[in-house]
């Protein structure tokens, strides 16, 4: 396996490539966890023999709100290379942020329509942010397909938007979320969860089945569905207060009101300081 910092040493591994294999794409910001090893294994079956994995990993400073979360954001660069080279990753590209971003850069992705709900509508600039660093990767390394985890449901379709409207020849896959057995999303952020909370937040994946249960029993207005996830997230006193739970058109991410066509059921649930989130296509 491969180690490139520099965009130089990007370039000579990627000059090494048989021109026949497919490159694949997995970006990450590291510290890495079995979500992301889901996408490696991904990206090898996706390769069959002829493929060669690119797993970038790189914490993008522009796509933080706020400067303390950049500073804490985890860092285990030894760790996250020793899981790349037991998945079988080919190459690593884990440049520093003046590599990427030049002192004086100006220029910048800008999405305008599927960023402003969900997650985006309290987090400004963050999916700017996110796909400037996505088509710099896409540039810097050419790949033919890149892979994204469906647990961030908005940023996959941001991307998926971003590489519609500028033609960009790269083929975009989503993988599923990877869960506990519980049924919790998978998520860093659930160790900062008590063995309580823990539990409480189970009733997230519960809420979006027993939803997904109703509309297989012939409900398929947005409303009542929205109402029976609801009661289920916050039907206790446990402190589990919903940020945004929506039902929507899976590309553009619309409100719909009733169920026709591919939808998709997003949350977002603070549960004291840590702020979890899931969603469920369907149908
Ligand atoms: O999902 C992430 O880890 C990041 O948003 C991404 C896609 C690697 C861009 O920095």
């Amino acid at each position: 396996m491969n180690v490139a910092k520099t965009i130089t040493s990007l370039e000579k591994s990627l000059s090494e490539i048989t021109p026949d294999y497919t490159k694949i794409l997995v970006p990450t910001m590291g510290s890495l966890h079995a979500g992301h090893l889901a996408l490696i294994d991904e990206a090898k079956r996706t390769s069959g023999g002829k493929g060669f994995v690119i797993l970038s990993l790189f914490v993008n400073p522009t796509q933080f709100n706020q400067a303390d979360d950049l500073k804490h954001y985890p860092r285990s660069l030894e760790m996250d290379l020793k899981l790349c080279k037991e998945h079988g990753v080919d190459l690593v590209f884990a440049p520093e942020s003046d590599i990427i971003y030049q002192a004086d850069h100006s220029v910048t992705v800008s999405e305008s329509e599927l960023s402003k709900r969900l997650c985006g509508a309290t987090r400004p600039g963050h999916f700017d942010g996110v796909c400037t660093i996505v088509l710099k990767l896409f540039n810097l390394t050419r790949a033919d397909i890149a892979i994204f985890g469906k647990k961030d449901y908005q940023q996959l379709a941001i991307i998926r938007r971003m590489t519609r409207d500028l033609n960009i020849p790269i083929q975009i896959r989503g993988v599923e979320t990877i869960r506990e057995t519980s049924g919790l999303a998978l998520s860093s952020r659930n160790k900062r969860l008590s063995e309580q909370q823990h539990s409480d937040a189970q009733r997230i994946r519960r809420g979006m089945l027993a939803a997904q249960t109703t509309y297989l029993q012939g409900t398929t207005s947005a409303d009542k569905l929205i109402s029976v996830t609801q009661n289920i997230i916050e039907s206790s006193e446990l402190g589990l207060k919903i940020d945004y739970l929506e039902l929507l058109d899976r590309e553009s991410l619309q409100p719909i009101k009733s169920l026709s066509s591919p939808a998709v059921m997003a949350v977002a649930v603070s549960y004291g300081a840590v702020r979890l989130i899931d969603n469920i296509e369907l149908p």
